[in-house]
């Protein structure tokens, strides 16, 4: 596929830098060149040479979205928005490419979470997110990709404990919620896959593999792969935020199944290599 047939929402967020480097000739938006909240800013776009939107968009502010404002943002960028997509997926037949969250689910299952598991969002964020990707299964051509944890050019949990590595700040860091790590490297690979693969379409998790981990434990391993010979002290998660009003409730598993993606031909690199590699980029940066 051409990448200059592929247009990128949010392509200055996370995830958008990284598929914009996979695709240099994608056409980009930031959410001042194309508001996708906006169904004049949406009917005013070119769209006679888009064959694949990349929604890379949304309103990620977990705790933010608990407030009054944050909430309208989130509704609008994560739900709304995602229903003017699929329009205009629709109507030009084009194919349209959208994340789903960890967050769709409680977090209550034992073991990994597969895609067709039912949801059962917390948090107000959650909830606009699980309703956006409802609407985004109504476009005729889709792959919505559920991620977790993600880590990329942007503020992320990697770069806030490398950042208090470096300060020789000792982190207390909940231990009773686990994942794995997703590098929108590897995220970005995973969503080329799909373009240029094909597989049926649908719903597909994607992560990093490798052993899941709570977020001391990767809190631990940074610390070890940096070089900062500090203490990780382990908090539960209740503990953690009954300080903390007004945050939003998180899942304790956040697990995902990658059987089906990798029954396509796509094994996802184990998030250790990558952490390596984020690392070793963020130390020299
Ligand atoms: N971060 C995680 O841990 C995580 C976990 C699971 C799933 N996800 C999902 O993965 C996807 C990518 O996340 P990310 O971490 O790359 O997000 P991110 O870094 O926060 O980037 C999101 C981008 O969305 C853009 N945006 C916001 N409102 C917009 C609007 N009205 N119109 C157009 N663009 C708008 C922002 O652009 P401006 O900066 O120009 O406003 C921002 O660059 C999202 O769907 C997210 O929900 C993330």
């Amino acid at each position: 596929m051409e990448g200059s047939k592929i247009l990128i929402t949010g392509a200055n967020g996370q995830l958008g830098r990284a598929l914009a480097k996979i695709y240099p000739k994608a056409i980009k938006a930031d959410s001042a060149e194309l508001d996708i909240t906006s169904p004049e800013a949406l009917r005013n776009f070119d769209w006679s040479s888009v064959e694949i939107i990349i929604n890379a968009s949304a309103y990620t502010d977990v705790d933010g979205a608990e407030t009054p404002e944050g909430e309208k943002l989130a509704w609008a960028v994560n739900d709304r928005a995602v229903g003017n997509l699929v329009d205009i997926a629709n109507r030009n037949n084009l194919l349209l490419i959208h994340i789903a969250t960890d967050y769709d689910f409680d977090g209550t299952k034992n073991g990994s979470y597969k895609e067709d598991d039912p949801v059962n969002p917390l948090s107000k964020y959650a909830k606009s997110k699980s309703e956006g990707s409802k609407k985004a299964s109504q476009a005729a051509k889709k792959y919505i990709i559920r991620t977790a944890w993600v880590i990329g050019d942007g503020k992320n949990f990697v770069r806030t404990m490398l950042d208090l590595g470096k300060r020789g700040v000792a982190p207390t860091v909940v231990a009773d919620q686990i994942g794995r790590p997703t590098f929108t490297t590897e995220l970005a690979k995973g969503i080329k896959f799909l373009i240029d693969n094909k597989p049926p379409y649908g719903i597909y998790n994607i992560t990093n593999e490798g052993d899941p981990v709570s977020w001391a434990d990767l809190t631990r391993e940074i610390f070890k792969q940096a070089g900062y010979d500090l203490k990780v002290i382990n908090t539960a998660t209740k503990e953690y935020f009954a300080s903390k009003p007004g945050v939003a409730p998180r899942p304790l598993n956040s697990v995902l199944d990658l059987a089906k993606i990798e029954a396509t031909g796509f094994t996802p690199r184990d998030w250790r290599e990558d952490l390596r590699e984020y690392i070793k980029k963020e130390i020299s940066r």
